[in-house]
């Protein structure tokens, strides 16, 4: 089973390790600091959350080392511009230099947020990640998506930003809230539906072990051999193109142009980014049998995955019914490639094919706006 990977994401090299416990902070600043007396020296910031902050405090321990700890509140509210200032204000009060350490330790925003501080600090500081949800080790982790949401729209700012050394220490993974549990597994699931073949039937295997409860030792083993495919899958994806601009890391929003747009509608942080994903992924189902891309056998199994992981599939979304506010949410989905203007005719969507999935545009679409209004109301 592999648990190590060294990747290299445009010019950024990034290793990735996936462990069962937790790093201790002496073992990153030597993999950063390897001189022996310049780790003393060298002052570092550490960013948790709410739900992270007694995590850190253990990685980080009680050595005297000026390692300054800034605890920001959980949830996709924080990801904002007013967060990115605290951390640049915070890391000045440190004194960070442009070798300065950034150690991001939680799930998917404060990733984000950590690195999207870092990318800019002085055009560019030293980064770690410490993934603790299930959502960040499969996902937001990896390959340097970083951002904040603004105008009620997700990620609408961000860079690309690889953190230069990122741990997945599954310990945490068994102590996360259901909610946030589903959010991951729904990223874990797209993957597999991308890569196919084996590592959807160790998906599947990983949704009947359920039974036997997470904490069985079948289970875990399962789950850790998930997350190695996943990091594998991603990685090979954003190397082959790491800023989104050829036609390989689009696949990896399978599920998002609709998912963002259920996200946005519903209120940002009212339905988790994974469920809204995996519902995602049941329209784009839906609309691949329309368009004749996905087989039924295919979609079938993809749904039934999805049900038998506890996910909302049905139309209209029990939390946002109004089929309109869906449509205006997609419009304005930052990930339209034009310049100006929002229109449905702008939209890509992912749609799962035999093998893995693809990309249509919505303008490749006869009367694509009748088509997604019936996609989304399900009538
Ligand atoms: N979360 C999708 C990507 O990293 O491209």
């Amino acid at each position: 089973l592999k648990t190590e990977f060294d990747f290299t994401f445009a010019d950024y090299p990034s290793h990735v390790l996936i462990r069962d416990e937790f790093p201790s902070v002496n073992e990153i600043i030597h993999a950063f600091y390897p001189a022996a007396g310049l780790a003393e020296e060298l002052p570092i910031l550490a960013v948790c959350d709410t739900n992270t902050e007694s995590l850190a405090r253990k990685i980080l321990g009680d050595d005297n080392r000026k390692i300054r700890l800034l605890v920001l509140e959980s949830g996709e509210k924080s990801k904002s511009w007013e967060s990115v200032e605290t951390i640049l204000r915070a890391a000045v009060e440190a004194g960070l230099g442009r070798d300065g350490l950034f150690i991001g330790i939680g799930g998917g925003v404060t990733g984000d947020l950590t690195g999207f501080a870092a990318s800019i600090y002085m055009r560019g500081s030293r980064l770690c990640l410490v993934s603790t949800t299930l959502l960040g080790m499969v996902d937001a982790s990896l390959g340097g998506k970083t951002g904040i949401d603004l105008s009620g729209l997700k990620n609408l700012a961000g860079t690309f930003y690889p953190a230069e050394l990122v741990y997945l220490p599954l310990a945490a993974l068994y102590t996360l809230p259901e909610r946030e549990w589903k959010s991951g597994m729904a990223e874990l699931i797209k993957t597999a539906v991308l890569d196919s073949g084996e590592f959807l039937d160790l998906v599947k295997k990983l949704t009947f072990l359920e039974e036997e409860g997470r904490n069985s030792s079948v289970y875990r083993e399962c789950l850790k051999e998930c997350i190695s495919r996943s990091v594998a899958y991603k990685g090979r994806v954003v190397e082959a193109d790491p800023k989104e601009t050829g036609t390989m890391r689009p696949l990896l929003n399978l599920g998002h142009t609709f998912g963002h747009a259920l996200e946005e509608a519903a209120g940002l942080g009212v339905i988790s980014h994974g469920e809204a994903v995996a519902w995602g992924m049941a329209r784009a189902c839906k609309l691949g049998l329309t368009l004749g891309i996905t087989p039924p056998e295919r979609a079938s199994e993809i749904i039934e995955i999805l049900v038998n992981s506890g996910y909302e599939t049905r139309t209209p979304h029990p939390l946002v019914k109004s089929v309109d506010s869906l449509m205006n949410a997609m419009m304005a989905d930052k990930k339209q490639r034009s310049g100006h203007g929002f229109g449905v005719a702008k939209l890509r969507f992912i749609v799962p094919d035999a093998e893995s999935a693809r990309v249509v545009s919505a303008s490749d679409i006869l009367s694509g706006d009748t088509l997604l209004y019936k996609i989304l109301s399900g009538e």
